[in-house]
């Protein structure tokens, strides 16, 4: 498998503190990585810097083989890099499908002229974008809430909506950052699920940050550990959890990776 991201050298210093520094780190084409480690180690961060939320202190970014290091976020979406945040920020004064709908729409294609003038190009869009609006709301277990205001649905839906939103945009490459918080079993074991098919069924390459270890080792093809904005190691889930460098990680700061 080809790497479709490929961080190099890649460091960012806020002051004096390396939150990033000096990571390598690839995700290769179709595969479901994870990135773990300890509160504040680094994971938002590392995630700001190769969709360009934040410009890099230095080292490289490349996406598909393009150099993206520095670009603006909507540069790197249209490349097909697409993240969801640690906190859900989504609209919450509309339908869930509404807001969907929203969503397609950014990326529709007819031109000014048609969505002023409501041609029959304009008709055939809204249908297509009603379509996969069901098919997204289906995929993404949201399906009865649909009629809902994003407001009054559970937390858990609303960090499975703005995963939505995410494959909305037919992202290529699609970040989660830590999408379990707040998920109750149930919904856990949804987001399982949804995950797996993001990767089997649209083939979307997913990294996704993690604090749940037991979801982590049980979806992921490979995962990296940063402690102290370093890159710790990385492999295979069922060694990287044994390695006696993660357990140190994770117990110096009184955690455990609780994996079993
Ligand atoms: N914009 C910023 N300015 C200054 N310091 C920052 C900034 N963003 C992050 N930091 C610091 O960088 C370090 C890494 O933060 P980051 O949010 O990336 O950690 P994390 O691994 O995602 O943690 P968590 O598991 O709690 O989400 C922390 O010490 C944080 O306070
Ligand atoms: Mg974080």
């Amino acid at each position: 498998m080809d790497a479709l991201l490929e961080a190099r050298s890649l460091s960012i210093h806020f002051g004096g503190l390396k939150a990033v520094e000096n990571v390598d780190l690839d995700v290769r084409e179709g595969e479901i990585m994870s990135l773990i480690g300890p509160n504040g180690a680094g994971k938002t961060t590392f995630f700001n810097l190769v969709s360009g939320f934040l410009k890099p202190t230095s080292g490289t970014v490349k996406f598909m083989g393009k150099d993206i290091t520095g670009m603006e976020p909507h540069e790197t979406a249209r490349l097909g890099l697409v993240r969801t945040f640690q906190k859900t920020n989504i609209f919450a004064d509309v339908t869930v499908a509404d807001s969907i709908r929203i969503g397609f729409g950014q990326h529709r294609h007819a031109g000014l002229i048609g969505i002023l003038g409501n041609s029959a190009s304009v008709r055939r869009e809204n249908a297509d974008v009603h379509e996969k609006a069901e098919e997204i709301m289906k995929f993404c277990a949201l399906y009865d809430w649909k009629d809902y205001l994003v407001k009054n649905i559970p937390y858990g839906k609303q960090r499975m909506l703005s995963v939505a939103l995410a494959l909305a945009t037919s992202p290529k490459l699609l970040l989660l950052d830590e999408p379990a918080t707040g998920l109750n079993p149930t919904e856990t074991k949804e987001l399982i699920d949804i995950i797996f098919n993001i990767r089997n069924k649209l083939k979307i390459t997913v990294f996704l940050i993690e604090h749940n270890m037991n979801l982590v080792v049980s979806i992921s093809d490979r995962l990296a550990v940063l402690c102290y904005g370093e890159k710790l190691t990385e492999g295979i889930p069922s060694e990287v959890a044994k390695d006696p460098r993660v357990i140190e990680a994770y117990l110096g700061r009184g955690f455990q990776p609780n994996v079993s």
